[in-house]
């Protein structure tokens, strides 16, 4: 039988990492675990229990109290190919996409506490190795050992557009220029947060998917998988 290895698939949002971590996974028959869907999870936790402050800032020392009751999983794909994730057993998996969300959730993921719960499930997701995950830092956190990674960079005003495509198509009304801000303002926090901030790992293969069909970046991704398994 192959070996199994761990796949981690680091880069700024909307680059369409996801999607192709997800494609792969499919694939492949690995798991396939969205990180940023577990800090969304926790930053909707956040909203519904009253941890923003009025100036959209998050309490941090009341959020990092409750960190115990918050507990996120992910239900297996179902018919429409996408897992779902659950907060305290409730599939949340629309509510983490809205742009509340979106908006809210790099603050949070700075709070080193929450960073720390986090990781800490990752890694015991990925226990059996077998998993492909997605995110901001797992190639060099959460994985520093894993067998593929691989980093993903796009142009801000490319991911932009993409994400704004998806909301359009989900039928939420906001504007591209909205949309933008938003990518450029996670960007930035993001990359200069202290702990664990966003960087490409020094052995990590980047790839710069802005002119890539999807089909494309499967068929490199694929590859890549391939010769690692092979190594
Ligand atoms: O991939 P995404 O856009 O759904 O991620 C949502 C937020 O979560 C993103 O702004 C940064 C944060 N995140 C993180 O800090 N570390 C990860 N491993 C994944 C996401």
């Amino acid at each position: 039988m192959d070996k199994k290895i761990i796949v981690a698939l680091d880069g700024y949002s909307s680059s369409g990492k996801s999607t192709m971590a997800r494609a792969l996974a499919r694939k492949v028959g690995y798991v396939y675990v969205d990180s940023g869907a577990m800090y969304r999870a926790v930053t909707l936790y956040a909203i519904r229990n009253g941890l923003v402050n009025p100036d959209a800032t998050i309490k941090t020392s009341e959020l990092i109290k409750a960190l115990p009751s918050i507990h996120i999983s992910f239900a297996p794909a179902g018919a429409d190919g996408v897992q779902h994730t659950l907060l305290n057993g409730e599939d949340v998996e629309s509510q983490i996409r809205d742009m509340k969300v979106s908006s809210l959730v790099s603050p949070v993921a700075v709070i080193p506490e929450v960073r720390e719960r986090l990781t800490a499930l990752q890694q015991e997701f990925g226990k059996e190795k077998g998993i492909v995950m997605d995110g901001r830092d797992i190639g060099t956190t959460v994985f520093p050992h894993a067998e593929l990674k691989v980093f993903v960079c796009t142009n801000a005003e490319e991911r932009a557009r993409r994400r704004y495509k998806e909301l359009l198509g989900k039928g939420i009304e906001v504007s591209y220029d909205e949309v933008l801000a938003n990518v450029l303002e996670r960007d930035h926090i993001d990359s200069t947060r202290e702990v664990s901030p966003l960087r490409k790992a020094d052995d990590a293969i980047e790839l710069d998917n802005g002119t890539m069909t999807p089909e494309e970046q499967m068929e490199w991704l694929l590859k890549r998988f391939q010769e690692t398994v092979a190594k």
